[in-house]
């Protein structure tokens, strides 16, 4: 086992009830930590207490944005064990992340005993009720203090826990979404495939004139000929089509997400044909018009299964499956959860029980 120094908190927060969390505002007493330095590589992983930090006015992260980050969650199952999803995928997709940022590599061995060890010592601020989880955010940062532009050569990584509700506050009831026209998120060849605060950054105006509107969120076209669909702000996006599920294809400017491939591996062992493609705005409100279109919904890990009641386009509106949660969507959403609150026995090795209360 990993030698991971342990620094207490000697001021220990309440613990928030399990009904009211809300998503990513409570955080628990501890964070994992590791340092960065050309030469000398990753080292010195600890933890302590969680706290603010000091790093200069001049670190490289707070001018040239060069971060990444993943979100992951622990669940507390009826038999009080605490289990985690998929860990090795999003530790890989956070050295993916890495690499588009030219961030070093981290040892994904070290972070996963890190993130274990954290996990263990935290235990009891996994929230105890169905639809919440203590989320996990490991995040990494330049320090150099300079302000020309280059690759850093000293970094921080942090693993911080936040108990937390569903992400949006009207839990698993169908989302309205504003097809977004004007603005647009990623390139191909850009950034658009990286859990970087830069992409999040560039949803933000798009974000904020859609919620005036009344929307919940905006599905992101390509930013070429504005006709591709791409993604959610915070989700990757499926659409049934005529009993075919279809989900755009990874081009390079949309997030690879974890819960997308735990959608199209569920959805290609029911037998159901699932496809990744290209797939334009036009194609789905031709087959709106048509009748054809079945369910719409996104895949994330904060968002779980979230279903589309709405899509609105240029100011045309469609209705969904009269606005209600589709049967696919219904029946994936039973499924991960199952999976991960330990209801539904795990066939693939996706779970592991990393601490029992
Ligand atoms: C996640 O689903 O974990 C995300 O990263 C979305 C988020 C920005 C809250």
């Amino acid at each position: 086992m990993l030698e991971i120094a342990v620094t207490r908190n000697t001021r220990p927060g309440n613990i928030p009830a399990a009904d009211n969390l809300g998503f990513g505002h409570h955080f628990a007493d501890h964070m994992f930590v590791m340092d960065y330095e050309t030469g000398k590589g990753w080292h010195n992983p600890s933890i302590i207490p969680y706290d603010e930090f000091c790093i200069y006015p001049s670190a490289m992260v707070l001018h040239y944005g060069q971060a990444i980050f993943e979100g992951m969650k622990a669940f507390r199952t009826e038999k009080n064990e605490i289990t985690l999803f998929r860990t090795n995928d999003y530790l890989n997709r956070f050295n993916r992340s890495a690499e588009i940022l030219c961030i070093p590599q981290v040892d994904t061995k070290v972070v996963r005993e890190g993130l274990i060890q954290l996990i263990q010592l935290e235990k009891e601020w996994v929230p105890d009720k169905f639809g919440t989880s203590l989320y996990i955010r490991p995040f990494i940062f330049a320090t150099d203090p300079y302000v020309g532009v280059k690759v850093s050569d000293t970094y921080k990584l942090h693993i911080i826990l936040s108990p937390s509700g569903a992400y949006y506050a009207g839990g698993f009831d169908p989302v309205s979404i504003k097809v977004e026209d004007k603005y647009v998120r990623a390139v191909h060849g850009g950034l658009g495939e990286a859990k970087t605060p830069a992409n999040y950054a560039a949803s933000l105006r798009a974000q904020v004139e859609a919620k005036k509107q009344g929307f919940t969120q905006v599905l992101w076209l390509d930013a070429v000929e504005r006709r591709y669909i791409e993604e959610v702000g915070t989700m990757n996006i499926f659409f049934k089509i005529n009993g075919e599920l279809i989900t755009p294809a990874l081009t390079g400017s949309i997030l690879g997400g974890i819960t997308r491939r735990t959608v199209l591996e569920l959805a290609k062992q029911w037998g159901i044909k699932a496809t990744e493609r290209t797939i334009t705005i036009d194609e789905v409100y031709a087959a709106n018009e048509k009748g054809l279109l079945e369910e719409v919904f996104g895949s994330g890990t904060a968002a779980v299964i979230s279903p589309v009641g709405e899509l609105s386009w240029k100011g045309q509106k469609i209705v969904i499956n009269g606005n209600k949660t589709g049967p696919l969507a219904q029946k994936l959403f039973d499924h991960v959860t199952g999976l991960q609150y330990g209801k539904v026995k795990d066939t693939l090795g996706w779970v592991e029980t990393v601490a029992r209360i």
